[in-house]
């Protein structure tokens, strides 16, 4: 397969090779991935996180396999495990279709290998439609608040929300960015505010508690979040957190925007209550573990719900910023969101 480059994952040498997503910020170390079960637990463990990355890794591993002689109902096998690797990101389910299409030709080899490289280049693609769209909502000045981490380590380009972020900070059009720790695993205070950083955008990061204060001194302009599914009614199912500022925001009257591919979207799923929620170990909780080491502060026997992922109604979302176009709460109302927008039929 030829050689790729992004910032979180690359082929080099005939390999898949991801960043190691877990060790950010203090390390940038990459992991050759050979294996489905190497890749399903780099999925489970979150060294490979973001919606649209897992399917991606997923694509391109199926790839070099086939490319590598695989034989069919063995890669068959293998599509079908790690389409399982995460339940709520339909990322992966939508990238599977399109890689189990390729699958069923006569050159399923050959097939498969162009199918994952132009899903990573459709995605590059659907970053800068999602910012070229989201850039005329950021209005000049603006105080921007995020969560969990969508730029460049969970996807092939440049992000959704994050991308979004970037394009309208080029423009000099963001004062600074209020980064959300996204408890438990700290993927705003770990990796976005890594991004930031690297790109020269100024932010301050914050707990997620913090929000409500910060909204009510009136220094939040508007909200940008990513997707991990949206249902056919417009519910948006994003990191555990989103749902809070969603209510927070629509409370102090600050627009709430999703910025999503078409990837994201979900037809069969009439509402959120139907998005798949996945719930984590609770050790996630009960303490806290990285490269630094490992701290359990909570009794070793509490017990902890640890969702990974809330629903946000489509009621609280002032506009879903899509590759597509800018869908608005009427669009919703009237079913756009029914209607189809992903190419690939589950
Ligand atoms: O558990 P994670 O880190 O995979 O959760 C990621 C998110 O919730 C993102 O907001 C979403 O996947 C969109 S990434 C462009």
């Amino acid at each position: 397969m030829q050689n790729l480059n992004t910032t979180s994952m690359q082929i080099r040498d005939n390999r898949l090779w991801i960043l190691d997503q877990q060790k950010l910020p203090q390390e940038q170390s990459w992991c050759a991935t050979d294996t489905v079960a190497d890749l399903v637990d780099h999925i489970r463990t979150l060294r490979v996180r973001g919606a649209p990355l897992i399917g991606l890794t997923a694509s391109l591993l199926l790839g070099l396999l086939a490319e590598q002689g695989m034989r069919r109902d063995l890669l068959r096998t293998a599509l079908a495990v790690l389409r399982e690797a995460r339940p709520t990101a339909v990322n992966l389910m939508n990238n599977m279709a399109r890689m189990a299409a390729a699958l069923d030709r006569d050159d399923y080899a050959a097939a498969m290998v162009t199918q994952a490289l132009q899903l990573v280049e459709e995605d590059r693609g659907l970053c800068l439609a999602i910012a070229g769209h989201g850039v005329g909502l950021v209005t000049p000045d603006s105080r921007l608040l995020t969560h969990c981490n969508t730029g460049g380590l969970a996807t092939a380009g440049i992000g959704t929300a994050l991308g979004v972020i970037r394009h309208a900070a080029a423009l000099g059009k963001v004062r600074q960015v209020w980064v959300d720790e996204t408890r438990p695993l700290l993927q705003g205070g770990r990796l976005t505010a890594w991004e930031l950083g690297e790109l020269g955008i100024p932010y301050q990061l914050i707990c997620d508690a913090m929000a409500a204060g910060l909204m009510a001194r009136g220094v939040v302009d508007a909200v940008w979040v990513g997707a991990d599914r949206i249902a056919a009614n417009g519910d948006v199912a994003n990191k555990i957190g989103t749902y809070s500022l969603a209510v927070l925001a629509h409370y102090h009257g600050i627009p709430f925007y999703v910025a999503a591919p078409h990837t994201t979207h979900d037809p069969h799923c009439p509402n959120g209550e139907s998005i798949p929620i996945e719930q984590r170990p609770a050790e996630e909780v009960t303490g806290v573990s990285g490269s630094f080491g490992s701290c359990r502060w909570a009794p070793e026997q509490a017990k902890v719900d640890n969702p990974a992922f809330d629903v946000t109604p489509a009621a609280l979302i002032s506009a879903w910023v899509l590759d597509t176009g800018i869908i608005t709460p009427a669009m919703a109302a009237a079913g756009v969101f029914r209607q189809g927008l992903t190419a690939a039929d589950r």
